[in-house]
């Protein structure tokens, strides 16, 4: 039996009738005879289409040159070559579509990858989780507060996060203003990225007001004052300035969650055979809606973007197995990445099995890591919040465990922010639980802020030479 939208909730496995491989040919249309869990209820069908057909007429966000150039950089960094780093926040709001908002996001994650870079040697990937993360999958449909029932706020692309009816209504149009948002970002991430903000050789620029109060703020001065020589090295070499360290390549991804929206932006293009998603360069399926048989897969798998895929602890090996050949049936290089999400206490006993029967299968993908879904919690307070210690240990295990199985973590997917927030406990400030209420923003899932984001980079550059250095050298 397939699951029904309304069954899919909290953390269901992968699941689905293995004999639903498809049959049929895919559409951008086709996911619509299968169950879409997750969707709102808009409860005036003219406004959506109408929503829809303006969306469809506006221009995307994004081009299949740069879809496919991030698909073969996802092909390197499979083979070793390169290392995804990609991040942000958990779900971004129409009211923080602003400029130090998103110019702190890309500071902390150009600093975040100038230390992987340094330290893994080998060039990275960085996509944000940005200018389309608007929706969110919740575990439950509804909310009650003090005896009042209201839809539960899904982003900002669907209802208000205030707790009044009116707010929690889905309102298509909200479709619209988040399509108009996501290219205000983008629009502004462009500029600043082929400008002078990402240029190498004024990595001050990227220098967030907090930094010098950073238990790390030592080390990282190192690390760029060894670039900075590096780069004068090159550039001495060359005779001339390298025009690429003056710009920084980044690429977006949301969440596809709102499969009619993803569908108004998926689109042919001149010259290119088949149907790209011009609304992000990397679209990926959340753990709630990956289910084999349902309709986000079943979106996924029609268009050309390099897709990734969430993978929980209860998902069993036969079934990813099967996912993996629909999503990517011709074993293309860089076209599908799975990122694991299962929990510090879970993923010794939940990984290795599905890292063997991928392995096996010989089946190209690119393995990520996500320490951040499986680690959540909430305090007797009601707080909701991740420990950095679990997350830390999430990421060193997944480096052991990909090392002893013989299969490679080719990248990292966080929750972070530039701001200094205090939503994740410890770290090497140690964040007390009395210091949540300082400066908790986040209305969705806590983020690293710039310190404790800073201290994992230095985390997986540790753990990558560790490993390395004990690797058997013939
Ligand atoms: C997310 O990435 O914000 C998310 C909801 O993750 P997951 O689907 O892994 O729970
Ligand atoms: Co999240």
């Amino acid at each position: 039996m397939m699951k029904t939208a309304s069954a899919v909730h909290g953390d269901p496995p992968l699941s689905g009738d293995m004999a639903a491989m498809p049959t049929e040919a895919w559409t951008p249309s086709s996911w619509q005879a299968l169950p879409a869990a997750q969707q709102p209820e808009y409860d005036d069908a003219a406004a959506l289409a109408n929503v829809l057909g303006e969306l469809g007429r506006l221009p995307p966000l994004v081009t299949s040159w740069e879809i496919l150039a991030l698909k073969q950089h996802l092909a390197d960094a499979q083979e070793g070559r390169r290392f995804l780093l990609q991040a942000g926040d958990c779900a971004e709001s129409f009211a923080e579509c602003a400029s130090p908002r998103i110019s702190n996001q890309l500071k902390v994650i150009l600093q975040m990858s100038l230390v992987l870079v340094h330290g893994l040697q080998i060039p990275v990937v960085r996509v944000g989780r940005f200018a389309g993360q608007y929706a969110k999958p919740r575990s439950a449909d509804c909310e009650t507060r003090n005896g009042t029932t209201l839809p539960s706020y899904r982003g900002d692309n669907v209802n208000g996060v205030e707790f009044s009816a009116a707010a929690r209504r889905p309102d298509p149009r909200r479709l619209l203003q988040g399509h108009m948002h996501s290219a205000l970002t983008l629009n502004f991430i462009r500029a600043l990225t082929e400008g002078g903000f990402a240029d190498l050789h004024h990595p001050e620029y990227w220098d967030l007001a907090w930094v010098e109060h950073s238990p790390h703020a030592a080390e990282y001065r190192r690390i760029v004052a060894e670039i900075a020589d590096a780069v004068r090295f090159m550039e001495t070499l060359a005779g001339a300035p390298v025009a690429s360290f003056s710009r920084a390549e980044f690429y977006t991804s949301h969440e596809a969650l709102l499969l009619h929206a993803e569908q108004a932006l998926t689109r042919q293009v001149p010259r290119q055979s088949g149907w790209f998603n011009l609304s992000t360069h990397l679209p990926w399926v959340g753990m709630r809606t990956a289910a084999l048989g349902g309709a986000h897969a079943e979106y996924l798998r029609g268009i050309r973007n390099p897709i990734a895929v969430k993978v929980g602890p209860e998902v069993q090996p036969a079934e990813l197995l099967h996912l993996v050949s629909l999503l990517n049936p011709d074993d293309e290089p860089g076209r599908l990445a799975l990122i694991h999400r299962m929990g510090a206490a879970r993923i010794a006993d939940a990984l290795p099995r599905l890292l063997e029967a991928v392995r096996e299968s010989g089946r190209r993908v690119l393995w990520v890591c996500d320490p951040m879904h499986g680690n959540g919690e909430t305090l007797p307070s009601g707080i909701k919040t991740r420990r950095f210690a679990n997350i830390r240990s999430e990421i060193e295990q997944a480096f052991d465990l990909h090392a002893a199985c013989g299969t490679r973590l080719g990248g990292v997917h966080l929750e972070v922010t530039g701001e200094n927030v205090t939503e994740c406990l410890g770290g090497a400030r140690a964040l007390a639980e009395s210091d949540l209420a300082r400066d908790y923003r986040s209305t969705v899932d806590p983020r690293l802020n710039y310190e404790q984001s800073l201290e994992l980079a230095l985390t997986v550059v540790q753990r990558v030479r560790q490993n390395s250095a004990s690797a058997p050298t013939d």
